[in-house]
């Protein structure tokens, strides 16, 4: 069977746990490529929130398998979080559980690494989620990281001291002011890890193949957004991993001619965490309201979002560098209330009227061009059948599907599993 890939098209946060978890149902195994703890996936049902960071947002699906695949980074200890909150939920996940050996760990002075790095980039810092990824997948391309496996040989501490004791000298490299109290962090690593070796590590990549072989459905499931791809986004405010369809080959060791449809999910409105370029973002009070309806504060860190009109450029770059084959379209009913929606439909750059993605998008180079829509007043959130969908939203949906040449076949209209509306 080939593999179906779900993936974020903007800078994150578009709701991709809730449409893992919606479709989790349809899929024997839901794997993670890439990505770590910077993740926040929100899922919601049965009138309670949860929160994933590491683990597949399948894992509330006693029949579903969850792998963690070669391409993600782990916390050990944020790892370890994420599986006493599944306990306090009775979530048994000692079965339904898997993770690769070909996964990289995130040292405790990774993270602190990645808070120097940014300390000393001051105004131009990236706003990383301060989780360690950069320097964990420097390690692992520049072929001194940890993985999953070493954890199973009897030298594995050896190799950590003297990882750990290079990146302290490189700490101080930096030459800022990080306070740390090293011993008390590696307590609480050891202890974790000790928890992650509890667990099924497995030779992912010909899991993956046999489970194909056997007919097996798969979901792989992004984390972060296409433009914030280390490659394709907006470089060098990204993240440090291929958070597009690649990604998902090399992330899990799918060979690209088994690749199935590709899901991009996408808010009707944009959003974006951190720092960098967003041509469509909003200083007045349709910002605020997008922001304030939309409770746009990070699931991972708390900090609150950049809200901006729905960016049909950028959307349309990532669709191309996706392949996507179906849209999922979140978050519509933010926008119940305005008057007028504004879609931008091409850029003003250096003097001409384009209509894809330049090399460089900072204000003083683009200026995006915008198309009007009439809004809609009606509340969508008790809405469950596509024939309630208001007119107005129905021809804004109509007009993107048109310009993105994909079908729109979800609906999002609330944070809850049940406010789901499929289309056709
Ligand atoms: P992810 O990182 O792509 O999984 O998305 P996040 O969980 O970080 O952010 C999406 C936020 O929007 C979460 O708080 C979700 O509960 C919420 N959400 C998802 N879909 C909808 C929707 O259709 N409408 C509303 N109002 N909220 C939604
Ligand atoms: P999900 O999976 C939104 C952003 C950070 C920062 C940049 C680099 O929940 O959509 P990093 O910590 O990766 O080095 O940060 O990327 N970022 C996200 N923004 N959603 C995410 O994940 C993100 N993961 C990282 O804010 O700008
Ligand atoms: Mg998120």
């Amino acid at each position: 069977m080939a593999v179906d890939l779900l993936l974020g098209l903007q800078w994150g946060d578009e709701g991709k746990g809730k449409i893992v978890d919606v479709l989790t149902s349809n899929y024997n195994i839901i794997a993670r490529f890439q990505g770590g703890p910077n993740a926040g996936h929100t899922l919601v049902f049965n009138g309670k929130k949860h929160v994933l960071h590491t683990i597949p947002s399948g894992i509330f699906h006693d029949e579903a398998t969850n792998l963690v695949g070669n391409g993600v980074v782990i916390d050990p200890v944020i790892f370890k979080k994420e599986l006493d909150k599944l306990e306090e939920q009775n979530v048994d996940y000692r079965k339904s559980l898997l993770i690769s050996r070909k996964a990289h760990i995130i040292l405790p002075t990774h993270r602190l690494l990645d808070a120097a790095s940014e300390a000393s980039k001051g105004k131009a810092k990236i706003g990383s989620t301060l989780k360690g990824i950069g320097p964990t997948y420097m390690d692992k391309t520049g072929r001194n990281g940890i993985r999953v496996g070493d954890l199973e040989l009897a030298d594995w501490k050896e190799r950590y001291r003297k990882l750990a004791n290079k990146h302290e000298s490189m700490i101080a490299f930096y030459d800022v002011d990080i306070e740390y109290d090293l011993a008390e962090e590696e307590e609480r690593f050891f202890e974790a890890v000790e928890v992650l070796k509890s667990l099924t590590f497995i030779d992912s990549e010909e899991y993956v193949f046999q489970a194909q072989k056997n007919n097996k459905t798969i979901l792989a499931e992004g984390a972060q957004g296409s433009l914030l791809d280390i490659d394709f986004g907006t470089y060098p405010f990204v993240t440090s991993s291929n958070t597009t369809a690649a990604g998902a080959c090399t992330g899990l060791g799918v060979a690209p001619n088994k690749i199935g449809d590709v899901f991009g999910i996408f808010k009707a409105y944009t959003t974006r965490v951190g720092s960098g370029p967003f041509p469509t973002e909003l200083f007045d009070d349709d910002g605020a309201t997008m922001a304030k309806v939309g409770h746009e504060f990070g699931a991972t860190t708390g900090r609150p979002r950049r809200c901006g009109w729905l960016d049909l450029v950028a959307l349309k770059y990532a669709c191309q560098v996706n392949g996507v084959t179906q849209l999922m379209m979140m978050k519509g009913d933010v926008l119940s209330g305005f008057k007028t929606l504004k879609v931008c439909t091409a850029y003003k750059y250096k003097g001409d009227t384009i209509k894809h993605l330049p090399y460089n998008i900072e204000p003083e180079n683009v200026t995006p061009i915008y198309t009007d829509f009439e809004g809609w007043s009606e509340d969508l959130t008790s809405m469950s059948e596509a024939s309630q969908l208001p007119e107005a939203l129905n021809k804004y949906i109509a007009f993107l599907e048109k310009e993105l040449e994909t079908p729109i076949t979800i609906v999002s209209v609330g944070p809850d599993r049940k406010q789901t509306i499929f289309r056709n």
